[in-house]
């Protein structure tokens, strides 16, 4: 592979991308890193720049079709870590880069797409449930998982490009577990605590999905950029596993409750006067209903994976084995309080 490449990504501004970036600026400085942000003030894009030395703004939403499978048909490779659940911006690289593969067939892009455990839930809708089921990614078929689950309407697509005979792309896509952490990025905090947090300002408590037993393995974000750059640097050179093989679960084995992280969460808002009682409680129907199944099944749901690609290539946690999530938590929760900007859109 050339010594210079240009790398789409999508989602640079998040809490994850910023760890990534991070990594990358570090390790490959000379890669082009050519990100797509939406509402570019002056003050993200140095933020930016201070994590990458080579990167470059393109201005643009996930919506802009047209603009996504531009940069992704010249790119040499593509990351999203923008979200997991929007397929039109998906599909819209999935259609740059048929045409990037098709221009350059004995060297095709890579792309990198995170998804998350979504994929495995078991939709117990917060109940309690005896022997659950752990998934493995090695031997992992996404047509074995519960089709209703989130993700899968981008993910069984790409692993289709990416073992297809006709212009094939180079496929990877990696599965965080609940990444928690303070990000060292422009959005400090996870995606999960910003819906919490949300959630627990309109209805003044912390709420769960069904009584909360439900859990799900859990990562620093520090292991977690971590993990996604080993992977990224087998694939550069060549050794990482791709396309129906190209799963990555990113986990530790450390498993906690919702009902038992939620608690926490309310005891530390309640003793900053954000919410009205400490502890968690249920949500009611009228308040989870609106996010339907996605809420259900992401949220509700166990979630529980073995990183045994990762593991077999040798990758190991390091940070989150000093540092649990229920340890990071209250001061996760002061960053949040800290950013003024709205947590996230909740219809
Ligand atoms: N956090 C977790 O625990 C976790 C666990 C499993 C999987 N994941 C997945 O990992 C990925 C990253 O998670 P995260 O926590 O880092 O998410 P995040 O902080 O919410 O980052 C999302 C990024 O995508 C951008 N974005 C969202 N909608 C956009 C739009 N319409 N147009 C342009 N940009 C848009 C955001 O830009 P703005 O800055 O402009 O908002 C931000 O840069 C997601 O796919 C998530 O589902 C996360
Ligand atoms: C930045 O990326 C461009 C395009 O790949 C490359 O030509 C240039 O040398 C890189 N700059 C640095 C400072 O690495």
């Amino acid at each position: 592979m050339p010594q210079h490449h240009t790398i789409f990504f999508l989602g640079a501004t998040g809490f994850l991308a910023g760890d990534v970036l991070h990594l990358l600026g570090r390790d490959y400085p000379n890669y082009h890193v050519k990100a797509l942000v939406r509402n570019p003030t002056p003050e993200r894009v140095a933020k930016l720049k201070q994590l990458h030395p080579n990167l470059t703004v393109v201005e643009g939403d996930l919506n802009d079709a047209q603009l996504i499978a531009d940069q992704a048909a010249t790119a040499d490779i593509v990351i999203n870590s923008a979200s997991s659940d929007h397929w039109p911006s998906v599909k819209a690289t999935l259609d740059g880069l048929e045409k990037n593969a098709a221009s350059r067939s004995s060297d095709p892009p890579l792309y990198i797409h995170i998804s998350g455990c979504g994929i495995i839930s078991d939709n117990i809708r917060g109940e309690k449930v005896e022997n659950p089921k752990f998934w493995s990614d090695i031997g992992l078929d996404l047509k074995d998982c519960d089709q209703s689950n989130t993700h899968l309407e981008s993910d069984i697509p790409i692993v289709a490009a990416g073992t297809r005979k006709e212009n094939p792309i180079r496929s990877i896509i990696i599965y965080p577990g609940q990444i928690y952490g303070v990000g060292r990025g422009v959005q400090k905090t996870t995606l999960w605590l910003r819906i919490f947090m949300d959630y627990a300002k309109r209805v003044g408590y912390v709420g769960t999905w069904g009584r909360g037993f439900n859990a799900q393995n859990t990562i620093h974000v520090e292991d977690m950029a971590a993990a996604v750059l080993f992977i990224f640097k087998a694939a550069v050179e060549g050794r990482a596993e791709e396309g129906a093989n190209g799963l990555y679960f990113a986990v530790t084995d450390k498993i906690l409750s919702y009902g038992e992280w939620t608690k926490l969460m309310g005891d530390h808002l309640y003793s900053k006067g954000v919410v009205k009682e400490p502890g968690c409680k249920p949500m009611s129907p009228e308040i989870v209903e609106p996010l339907g199944n996605y809420g259900w099944s992401l949220l509700g749901g166990n979630l529980f994976a073995k990183a045994d690609r990762l593991a077999r290539m040798g990758w190991k946690a390091v940070e989150s084995s000093k540092v649990s999530l229920m340890d990071n938590l209250p001061e996760a929760i002061d960053a949040a309080l800290e950013d003024d900007r709205p947590y996230v859109h909740i219809s």
